[in-house]
């Protein structure tokens, strides 16, 4: 770690003193550098300017979300949702941070029954009765980043689909509960696995969360697998999403070969998803996405 003088302005962009903004953090930091798990970097730790800029640009995430949840309707394409998110981003002058991410051709991701995560919408893809879909929304504000998804139910949703979008909501609560400065983020994973365990569902292993606010990804990716104990050190000023994908049957998930997008279930079981952005707070964590 950096030495900084004590009357130098901090590392983290505050403006104020280093004795008076994060001395006191750094030398609390400094006794967990002997466990063998990562402590964040000073790039992950936002200072409340930049935790202002990533607040104002979730806001505009969660008004697209609401007003997806208006007018989502059975029959409606995914190209139509896809054209709501993109209208409502812009209308509020963000940008959907989707389109054109590493190739991806639209605003947001649209993801049906089997389909675990990012879905592409289409013209030719109909929400029909019965479906449960998620809608994965991530918005630029001012050069700041949100994201997060909800489900929607279409028509009559089996009594087992309901009930899987349901304790999937749930498993965000109880994650939660285990974000606390200074605690692992491995417990949070862990909280999230035993609940949905218990539920009689999988969580899916290789896709994850990860960090956001500067850049749509950032360290450190987020496990919903994770043991307790493991993985970063939570501290005041991360920001990072909470999105497990749990699926009614196998753990197993496979790509589309043709789009190398879409994420189906191995054995075409459903698959639930939703997300919030989170920030660590002083004593707990805010929901910044809401
Ligand atoms: N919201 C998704 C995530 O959590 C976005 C995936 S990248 C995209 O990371 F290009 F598909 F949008
Ligand atoms: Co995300």
């Amino acid at each position: 770690m950096e030495k900084i003088e004590r009357n130098a302005p901090c590392w983290c962009g505050s403006g104020k003193k280093y004795k008076t903004c994060h001395a006191a953090f750094d030398d609390k930091l400094k006794k967990y550098e002997k466990e063998p798990y990562p402590l964040p970097t000073r790039d992950l730790i936002k200072n409340a300017e930049q935790i202002e800029g990533i607040r104002k640009s979730s806001k505009i995430n969660i008004a697209v979300l609401d007003y997806v949840a208006e007018h989502i309707r059975m029959g409606m394409s995914t190209a139509e949702i896809d054209n709501l998110v993109y209208r409502k981003t812009t209308e509020l002058g963000g940008i959907p941070a989707p389109l054109g991410y590493e190739g991806f051709p639209c605003s947001c991701c649209v993801s049906i029954n089997s389909v675990v995560c990012h879905g592409i919408p289409s013209d030719d893809t109909f929400l029909e009765d019965g479906d449960i879909v998620n809608v994965d929304v991530s918005t630029i504000y001012n050069g700041y980043f949100s994201d997060s998804s909800r489900m929607f139910l279409i028509g009559n949703v089996s009594e087992e689909a309901r009930r899987l979008v349901e304790v999937t909501e749930q498993s965000l609560q109880v994650g939660l509960q285990e974000v606390k400065p200074w605690k692992r983020l491995g417990d949070m994973g862990a909280a999230i696995h035993d609940f949905i365990r218990k539920h009689g569902y999988t969580v899916v292993k290789e896709i994850g969360g990860h960090g956001i606010g500067l850049e749509f990804h950032e360290e450190p990716w987020v496990s919903y697998i994770s043991k307790r104990g493991t993985e970063m050190l939570l501290v005041p000023g991360m920001v990072f999403t909470i999105e497990p994908m749990v699926n009614m049957g196998k753990d197993d998930i496979f790509i589309d070969e043709e789009d190398d997008w879409t994420v189906y279930t191995e054995d075409g079981s459903l698959s639930a998803q939703w997300e919030i952005t989170v920030l660590v707070t002083e004593d707990g964590y805010e929901i910044l996405t809401y």
